[in-house]
């Protein structure tokens, strides 16, 4: 994306290698960097010279500086030098218009080796794949590489653009502490022994959520922060156990405030730091209800269709045992077209049906569409008007292959969602240059936890409901829709906030409802619910995954493209090597014992 940075010198306050140009020709310069390249050309030798700002070629020729000649013909690939030269017109015919300094080059007259380097476990002057422990193991050549420098200087320029918008509209950014109690989003905290306090422990907070409210009782008004999350929770391509949100929260807002903020800054993110388009402007909304029943999921990628289609209906009276039975014990039935897959193979066919049955269905049923009609293992069990219905019915077209579930409407959802974005990659349904935003609104906000017998909330208990829905509370706690919006991004959930709760009947109820006890509440949400009580304002905010947003504009599939020291799919940071154990002292210190047996169990 954006690689080497055009920085005016007088910036810096010094010429880097990105600088020169053609009317430099004549000026005796001063260069630091690593060499990226040397070339040995009999008599001359050619070192290109590498800092974050470019590349640029310096000529050592024998006859015209010997010393500097000598002391070069022994430097190797990632030395540190200083060169001192004069900088001239390349001679024609060996510009490099890919170089923003292809124009010239430097006589090299003097060297000065700053310092030798061993030969890098991997190439840091090419874009070659390495192996991404190798690259963990050693981040500081990684970061060296000019592609995970762009990547890093993108982000500073997204955080600051972030910080100049909220400036620019009166927000006050203000740090909250990492030493906290637990706060709940859904995670396992990760805890921090005290040696003041043998036997008590700090929680990491899994985000500033309760402190952002109790700003907003404070008066603050219009919070930002840049704030560093942690979740010991299992890790995926688009999470860390450590994670950036640009949080804010504000006072006396609506939903419709929060989203109006966060849409402007995102779009002008958008045109501002990446070649996306915008595939809609206003982004569009979508219920959560909508949203589960077109795409199965709460975050679609929107910049293909391949819908689900309800397709209960037309199967009603059928004699399939499989779509029967499942009607009856109240289920659905859903189909997806996957457009020109009807001549899969039998050996394909198995390889989604495994997908889909990994995603939790019991099965998957498929008709392959032709001129001909429709063939299907399941075709004998089904009348024609019911053959129709699960093909032409839903816009399937000759060529076109049906996918269909048949189970409870979360097992139908969460497998063919899976199917559609297996078959968007498949099919290559997406196109890459395009940025689909959407928000997702009205979501339930709560949702029956079977295990514990009670009602959790779907996203943080401290959301606010319709009002219209108050009475459901009672009556239909799941039927309640929270004031939450997300924002998803091509399929990625970029972030998420509400209007909250800002009285303390209100919030208690929904603790009730959520099965605390009286102290539980206290001693976990005590100084939430105290504040509550001294004129806490109406308030709203919002946090935004900082990792991956920078994640999408760049192009990159993973977070830890696009932070600095991230940790590796087992939470682990390669290079320092932690988790660690740590001194029997230390322990001592805590008055913390290790259970030894259930730390080899884990580590095995
Ligand atoms: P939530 O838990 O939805 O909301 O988090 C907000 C956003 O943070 C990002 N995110 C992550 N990014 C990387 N790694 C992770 N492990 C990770 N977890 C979350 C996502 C997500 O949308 N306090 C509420 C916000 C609020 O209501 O104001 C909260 O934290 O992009
Ligand atoms: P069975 O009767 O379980 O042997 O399944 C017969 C066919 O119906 C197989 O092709 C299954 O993949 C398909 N099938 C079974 N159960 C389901 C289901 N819940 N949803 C979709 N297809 C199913």
């Amino acid at each position: 994306m954006i690689h080497q940075q055009d920085v005016d010198p007088a910036v810096t306050g010094k010429l880097t290698c990105g600088s020169l140009r053609a009317s430099d020709a004549g000026q005796v310069v001063t260069l630091n960097g690593w060499v990226n390249r040397r070339r040995d050309l009999g008599g001359l030798i050619f070192i290109d010279l590498r800092d974050r700002y470019g590349l640029t070629q310096v000529v050592f020729n024998p006859q015209i500086a010997p010393n500097a000649h000598a002391r070069v013909s022994d430097v190797r690939n990632e030395y540190v030098l200083r060169v001192e030269g004069v900088v001239r017109q390349r001679p024609e015919g060996t510009e490099n218009p890919k170089l923003a300094t292809g124009q010239i080059e430097v006589e090299g007259h003097g060297i000065e080796v700053l310092n030798e380097a061993k030969t890098p476990p991997f190439y840091v002057n090419e874009e070659v794949e390495v192996d991404e422990s190798l690259r963990l193991r050693h981040r500081y050549l990684d970061l060296r590489r000019p592609h995970m420098q762009g990547n890093v200087i993108l982000r500073h320029r997204v955080a600051q653009h972030m910080r100049r918008f909220l400036e620019d509209r009166g927000f006050v950014e203000v740090e909250t502490p990492h030493l906290i109690k637990s706060t709940p989003e859904g995670a396992r905290d990760f805890l921090v022994p005290s040696s003041a306090s043998p036997g008590s422990f700090y929680a990491l907070p899994q985000s500033p959520q309760q402190l952002k409210q109790l700003l907003m009782v404070a008066g603050l008004d219009r919070y930002y922060q840049i704030a560093r999350c942690f979740r010991d929770e299992p890790q995926r391509a688009d999470r860390q156990p450590e994670f950036t949100q640009l949080d804010l929260e504000m006072s006396f807002v609506r939903e419709e405030d929060v989203m109006s903020l966060i849409e402007g800054l995102y779009i002008a993110m958008t045109e501002q730091h990446s070649d996306l388009r915008i595939r809609e402007q206003p982004f569009p909304r979508l219920t959560y209800r909508e949203a589960m029943d077109r795409f199965g999921i709460d975050r679609p990628d929107l910049r293909f269709g391949m819908e689900l289609k309800q397709v209960s209906p037309a199967l009603a009276g059928t004699g399939f045992q499989a779509f029967a039975r499942v009607l009856a014990g109240g289920g659905e039935v859903k189909a997806l077209v996957a457009p020109g897959c009807a001549g899969y193979t039998r050996r394909e066919i198995d390889e989604v049906t495994e997908l889909a049955k990994r995603a939790g269905a019991a099965g998957l049923a498929t008709f392959a569409v032709s001129a001909d009609g429709v063939r299907s293992p399941v075709a004998k069990f089904l009348s024609e008007a019911e053959l129709v219905a699960l093909t032409s019915g839903i816009g399937a077209q000759p060529g076109d292959l049906v996918l269909v579930v048949a189970d409870q409407p979360t097992v139908v959802a969460k497998a063919l969602s899976t199917l559609r974005e297996e078959f968007g990659r498949r099919l290559h349904l997406a196109d890459p240059k395009e940025l689909a935003y959407c928000w997702i609104v009205e979501f339930p906000l709560l949702e029956w936890d079977d295990e514990g017998q009670r009602w959790d909330a779907t996203h943080n208990p401290f959301s606010g409901y319709y009002d219209d829905d108050a009475a459901l509370l009672v009556t239909d706690p799941g039927a309640v829709r929270a004031k939450q919006y997300d924002l998803v991004g091509n399929g990625h959930e970029l972030g998420g906030g509400s209007v909250r709760l800002h009285r303390r009947a209100d919030q208690e109820q929904v603790f009730g409802l959520m099965g605390y006890a009286k102290d539980d509440l206290a001693d976990r949400f005590g100084a939430l619910l105290d504040a509550l009580e001294y004129g806490a304002p109406p308030h709203g905010g919002i946090a935004m995954g900082l990792d991956r947003f920078v994640m999408l504009i760049t192009g990159e599939e993973n977070i830890r493209e696009v932070i600095a020291f991230p940790k590796n799919q087992r939470g682990v940071d390669l290079m320092f090597d932690a988790p660690a154990p740590v001194a029997q002292e230390q322990l001592d210190e805590l008055r913390l014992a290790v259970q030894r047996d259930s730390q080899s169990d884990r580590e095995a």
